[in-house]
């Protein structure tokens, strides 16, 4: 049996082919066509894909796709009613390209790929969660995936057992953690969904003095890792961009300019929303494992790509292995 998985149309496009389980082959659109984060339909993958294995799209017994297209429109939607009129501007952006294009994901892959069997849509942060799970080498563990955003879900929680995987705990838009980080980036003058490892990179060389005053105004965070954003600081839901006049005021310094000097006050904002970052995945990785009760766990989501938090993870939890999908971004999703 031959399932094909796509992501699309959001970022890092990427194709998967499995058969009968096993993985034969996955491609991000990036590598075929050297535009970083390409988001388009990955014809280039999914060709590779099928060549690699030898057959035809018509082979194919089913195709995946990583998130549900009609529940994120509803998440649009209900942002733009929620925040109306400050919103308008960014919601005529949008509307367009969803009309165009994403709300139709099902047509566009009949005819792309000139195939008229199953298509399959599951949930962002199942596809996150399998993406960790059905590759990891363990029978049994416990689930952690954090992104920016997929449908509604931001966080989640659970575990996997065999073939199954179960996820009991959610956090909902607009409280993301990956949201949070790429606020920062942008702030730090860095493209949002690409310039997160360089914040993260950054951190090292400064001091988290910023830490208190992150945790006492920004967010709301929990014992058990669940948290709230004071959304006051963030223009995310009704604009687009990440942060407001009330985000750079708490600091009192401008956004940095894009490829302007990196002075020590950036290197201390980077360390300081690192630390709460690492914060906030501990106690969600702690909560995890005292719930579960299992000794494996699996990381995934575009969080997860945060490998000084992983670090901590390993080395502080009580889990005695962790397994972090490599591509845990969105290209994982599908691919
Ligand atoms: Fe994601």
């Amino acid at each position: 049996m031959y399932i094909l998985g796509i992501s699309c149309y959001y970022h890092d496009a990427a194709a998967g082919l499995l058969k009968d389980g096993e993985i034969v082959a996955a491609a991000q659109e990036e590598r075929f066509t050297r535009k970083k984060h390409d988001d388009s339909f990955p014809t280039n993958a999914i060709k590779f894909c099928l060549t690699h294995a030898g057959i035809t799209s018509r082979q194919l017994d089913y195709v995946g796709f990583y998130d549900k297209p009609l529940v994120k429109f509803d998440r649009i939607l209900e942002t733009f009613i929620s925040v109306a009129p400050r919103g308008i501007r960014f919601f005529t952006v949008a509307m367009p390209i969803w009309l165009r294009q994403k709300l139709w994901v099902k047509d566009l892959i009949k005819k792309e790929l000139e195939y008229d069997g199953e298509i399959i849509f599951a949930e962002h942060h199942q596809s996150h969660a399998a993406s960790a799970f059905f590759a990891s080498p363990f029978e049994d563990a416990a689930i952690l995936t954090i992104d920016g955003v997929g449908e509604w879900t931001t966080t989640s929680y659970g575990y996997g057992s065999g073939n199954k995987i179960t996820l009991t705990h959610e956090i909902k838009f607009p409280h993301s953690l990956g949201l949070l980080y790429s606020a920062f980036t942008q702030y730090l003058g860095f493209k949002v969904n690409s310039g997160e490892y360089k914040v993260m990179g950054l951190a090292p060389y400064g001091k988290p003095i910023y830490y208190d005053l992150i945790m006492e105004n920004m967010i709301d965070l929990k014992d058990d890792g669940s948290f709230k954003l004071n959304m006051d600081y963030f223009a995310y839901t009704y604009a687009q961009q990440m942060i407001n006049d009330k985000f750079v005021e708490l600091f009192g310094h401008p956004p940095r300019e894009p490829e302007s000097k990196i002075e020590p006050y950036h290197f201390d904002i980077a360390m300081s929303i690192q630390r709460v970052t690492e914060e906030v995945m501990l106690r969600m990785a702690n909560y995890v494992f005292e719930e579960t009760g299992l000794k494996n766990l699996c990381l995934a989501g575009g969080v997860a790509l945060n490998s000084v938090a992983n670090g901590r993870i390993i080395r502080e939890t009580p889990f005695e292995e962790v397994f972090i999908q490599p591509a845990a971004g969105d290209a994982g999703g599908g691919g």
